[in-house]
């Protein structure tokens, strides 16, 4: 099948690719039941990778134009009526890898670890129907109207009740809501920065902060993560070279990695920013998210210098649809945070941020968090054990004591991407390491999170990995490495 594909476009070549095959099915030249070319058969015929055809055939599929059986190929779709989704005004993000996850990972049949989201099944329904009730029936019609760029008073007051236990002493006027960590983010790269700009990020990070920062045409520079967190050691050199306007970390339970930061390397890392005055912004998300051990305070707990800025929100621990997360900061870069704030979107929904306040003065997150953390530690811990099981035993991968994420370093000469493409045939899904990574990385890795599946799926898809990485590695006959740009624990 010859498909015309400019390669000079702004538009993924697999957006191309669909769209093409697309309009033949519409225009009848491709009819009901037609078997498509295998992913590596128009891959050869297109001088494109197999990811390519691959994210083609399984948009085409997650809109219902084909249907793909596992062992007999993909097959233009005989439910044309369940199809038509126009295919103008879609939208096309710079790094679009975390929509391709979400759409593999909600494909039928999908076993997904790609996505660290909190369990659908545990979020608190009946709790959340109680008190949006009850706002409505307090507040009235002030629950739906447009509220403070900052944040409504009553949730920015639990907020602060809500940190004090994490040791963060601030009031009301040192806090931001915001829509999510990233608005925070997204507003904190506002006020800091110009496009253009360099900010330092760890290597791997988190997707989403790429995202955020490429958006605002910013230009990240990565530091290393080891086993005891982001190499303080190699920061004060980047810092000379780059003139970063501001440096991102994931202290505790590192997304993709799962590591903590070390207590040595804390002090050195708030001593250094306080030297070179270089703003540090410290997301929080995953600290509540514990599961044995006790975590490092937050950064900001002792910054002497103002120079920290504590970003988190309630996706994981609660509810990632409502869209509540705050940043505390001293209140001069709170007032010009929440005049961006304003600009962005005026402010966060006063309905979501009173059921937010009712939430935390109840105790019910507290609750919550206490019937649901022995449930993520066991379905990490079956994750882990079946790893253990099933892998390579060459393989090393982290063992988080909290957080969603276990991260796999593959044998050296293995291809995430390969792996991850047959996996999907295998109708698992993971998240390949090089998107975590602002540059690129010597070697591949595999994020699992295991946050999302009952512990039965996660031992199966520890099984399927396994099969799969025995298959790749023994193709490739490779031995181990004695150097490796990341040093997980084991
Ligand atoms: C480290 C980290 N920060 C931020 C986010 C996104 O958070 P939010 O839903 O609060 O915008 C995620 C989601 O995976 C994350 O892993």
């Amino acid at each position: 099948m010859y498909i015309d594909l400019d390669r000079n476009s702004s538009q993924p070549l697999y957006i191309q690719m669909a769209q093409n095959i697309r309009r033949r099915i519409r225009s009848g030249a491709l009819p009901p039941g037609t078997r498509l070319p295998t992913v590596r058969e128009l891959a050869q015929q297109l001088g494109v990778t197999r990811l390519t055809v691959h994210n083609a055939y399984s948009d085409l599929q997650a809109d219902g134009w084909v249907e793909a059986t596992v062992g007999r190929g993909t097959f233009v779709s005989t439910r044309q009526e369940a199809a038509p989704i126009p295919e103008y005004g879609r939208e096309v993000s710079p790094r679009s890898a975390i929509n391709d996850m979400m759409r593999m990972a909600q494909l039928p049949g999908m076993r997904s670890v790609a996505m660290a989201d909190a369990a659908s099944e545990f979020y608190p329904l009946r709790e959340f129907n109680r008190v949006v009730d009850e706002v409505l029936a307090t507040s009235g019609v002030r629950a739906l109207a447009y509220t403070t760029s900052q944040g409504e008073p009553t949730l920015r007051n639990a907020i602060a009740d809500w940190v004090r236990e994490r040791g963060v002493r601030v009031g009301p006027d040192e806090i931001i809501v915001t829509s999510g960590v990233t608005q925070g983010l997204a507003l904190i790269a506002q006020i800091l920065t110009q496009p253009g700009d360099v900010v330092l990020v760890e290597h791997p990070t988190y997707l989403g902060t790429l995202n955020v920062l490429e958006n605002q045409g910013l230009r990240s520079i990565s530091v290393p993560v080891d086993d005891e967190g982001i190499m303080v050691e190699v920061l004060e050199s980047l810092i000379f070279s780059h003139r970063p306007r501001f440096i991102y970390t994931i202290p505790v339970f590192h997304n993709p990695t799962g590591v903590c930061l070390s207590a040595q390397r804390r002090a050195a890392l708030l001593e250094l920013v306080e030297r070179h005055r270089v703003p540090l912004v410290e997301d929080d998300i995953y600290s509540q998210l514990v599961y044995e051990g006790s975590i490092p305070p937050a950064l900001i707990v002792d910054d002497c210098s103002g120079m920290v800025l504590h970003v988190s929100s309630f996706s994981k621990s609660l509810l990632p649809g409502m869209r509540i997360g705050y940043v505390v900061a001293p209140p001069p870069l709170i007032s010009r945070l929440s005049a961006a704030k304003q600009a962005n979107d005026l402010c966060s929904p006063a309905l979501n941020q009173q059921a937010m306040a009712l939430f935390l003065q109840r105790g019910v997150l507290a609750q919550h968090l206490r019937r649901t953390l022995p449930r993520y530690r066991e379905r990490r811990d079956v994750l882990l054990d079946a790893m253990a099981q099933y892998f390579p035993a060459t393989l090393r991968w982290t063992t988080p004591s909290g957080g969603f994420s276990v991260w796999v370093e593959l044998p050296l000469g293995v291809s995430a991407t390969d792996l991850y493409l047959a996996a999907i045939e295998r109708r698992v899904a993971f998240a390949p390491g090089d998107v975590f990574f602002a540059m690129p990385s010597a070697r591949s890795y595999m994020r699992l999170a295991f946050s999302a599946q009952p512990p039965e799926t996660l031992s199966e898809i520890a099984q399927v990995l396994g099969e799969l990485l025995h298959i790749q590695t023994h193709r490739r006959k490779v031995a181990m490495p004695e150097t490796t740009d990341w040093v997980p624990l084991v």
